[in-house]
């Protein structure tokens, strides 16, 4: 069975009125729940977005037999205390490539780990280079063997260590942060992400009794407990997903009369806010809110965008920008520097009207304004999906999203928080 949005179009008009809430982050609590692994007792989460990634991180640790419970709305109690096993089950692996995180915290406490290659997907190739050099570097040795890595720690463990990221790999600096955490020594990580999820583990970690200097800049400085395991002192709460704020932002700039997203951090969306703002869409920015008033129709400038490592220009955001600059006044440039599958959802905007030239993998030029025009369409991935939706919001005419699974990964619940401000979608499932 496979399900797929029906969305009616609304045409260009500036109809969309309300508040419309942001969830936890997910790029956040992926890494947060796999930290439950080094401590001694259940951890407490809360405002867990209710998404399919969430329930695969759930599902994986319980396969290896950390106990993973929902004990609200959006809380998990994780006792990854139990964790009785660190050989990560190929299938359930290879589903999210967020996996990839559960390594760092397994290997630092079982000393021993294998782990299939996390895969590529269609946004890109996704090496895994950075972890492999990583742990060795860290004391472990790396053996190949099938599809699967075995990866071995010193019997004392992992020692600290001296660790460049040749690329701030945000996956990578999560999983060597909970690593170094429990390594005996010292260890240096340098160049590592700023990305907010980066940052909120960090804080958590040393809220826990980690020692980490340095959070908030590209080098960390460690100090590991030596293999005891961290005492959760205080509630994991996630922050607020800066992505999907920075989605109906697009939404709004484009179709909202009067809409407030609600429940975000807008600091951690400056870099878009900063754009939209320039190019004559009306925000007003709050403590822990964002409001669209826009009641006239008017010509949006067009801008370039190239995606960067934060708090530069969010790869994640940039499907839906581009959504955006086909509305927008004259020739848009739009460089994808991080994945090179992440502009092959233009051929799906293409086909609903939109005048865009791919010139490589890595680069488009857009010119607007064009009409869009509902059409069924396949949402490819997580924020391409997102995207598309957007774009049959806009459109004229009724348009069908299909591989929803894709938007359900990232995006809780998005039919209803889009129906609350006035937008008509369902959801219809398809035998297969
Ligand atoms: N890279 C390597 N070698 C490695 C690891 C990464 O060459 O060993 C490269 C990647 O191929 C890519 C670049 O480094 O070109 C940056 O990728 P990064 O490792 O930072 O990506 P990630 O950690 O796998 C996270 C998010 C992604 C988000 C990227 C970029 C999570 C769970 N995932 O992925 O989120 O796009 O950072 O910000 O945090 C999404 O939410 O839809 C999503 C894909």
């Amino acid at each position: 069975m496979k399900e797929s949005f029906i969305v009616e179009g609304i045409g260009g008009k500036r109809v969309l009125e309300g508040n419309i809430p942001v969830r936890g982050s997910k790029n956040a609590v992926l890494p947060a729940m796999a930290s439950s692994i080094i401590f001694n007792k259940p951890l407490t989460l809360t405002n867990v977005p209710d998404i399919e990634d969430v329930h695969r991180m759930a599902e994986l640790l319980e396969n290896l037999g950390a106990v993973p419970e929902q004990t609200k709305k959006r809380e998990y109690v994780i006792s990854g205390n139990k964790t009785h096993t660190s050989v990560m089950d190929e299938f359930l692996s290879k589903k999210m490539r967020a996996s990839v995180i559960l390594t760092g915290p397994l290997l630092a406490r079982f000393k021993k780990i294998t782990f299939p290659h996390p895969g590529g997907c269609v946004i890109g190739a996704r090496p895994i280079d950075l972890f492999l050099s990583g742990f060795e570097k860290m004391g472990a040795t790396v053996k190949e063997q099938k599809e699967s890595f075995i990866v071995t720690a010193p019997k004392t463990g992992l020692k600290g260590a001296n660790i460049f990221f040749h690329i701030p790999s945000v996956t990578a600096s999560e999983t060597f942060i909970m690593a170094a955490v429990l390594a005996r020594g010292k260890t240096y990580l340098k160049n590592v992400a700023l990305e907010p999820e980066v940052t909120a583990l960090a804080e958590f970690l040393v809220s826990c009794g980690a020692k980490i200097e340095g959070i908030g800049t590209p080098m960390l400085e460690i100090v590991g407990t030596g293999g005891k395991l961290l005492s959760p002192k205080r509630v994991y709460k996630t922050i607020p997903d800066r992505l999907e704020t920075g989605s109906f932002l697009v939404l709004a700039a484009l179709a909202g009369k009067d809409v407030t997203i609600t429940d975000c951090q807008p600091e951690h969306i400056e870099i878009l806010t900063d754009m939209l703002i320039q190019s004559g869409v009306s925000i007003d920015i709050g403590k822990n809110t964002i409001r669209v008033q826009q009641s006239t129709k008017k010509n949006f400038r067009p801008f370039n965008i190239k995606t960067h490592e934060y708090p530069g220009f969010p790869t994640d955001i940039q499907a839906p920008t581009v959504v955006y600059l086909t509305q927008a006044k004259g020739d848009s440039l739009v460089f994808e520097t991080i994945f090179e599958g992440r502009l092959q959802f233009t051929q799906d905007l293409v086909k609903m009207g939109a005048d865009i030239t791919l010139w490589d993998a890595h680069r488009a030029m857009i010119k607007g304004p064009t009409p869009l025009k509902g059409r069924e369409v396949d949402g490819p991935d997580i924020r391409a999906g997102l995207a598309l939706l957007v774009a049959a919001v806009i459109a004229q005419g009724t348009s069908t999203i299909n591989n929803v699974y894709y938007i359900d990964r990232g995006y809780e619940k998005i039919e209803e928080r889009f129906r609350d401000i006035g937008i008509t979608i369902e959801r219809v499932v398809k035998e297969v």
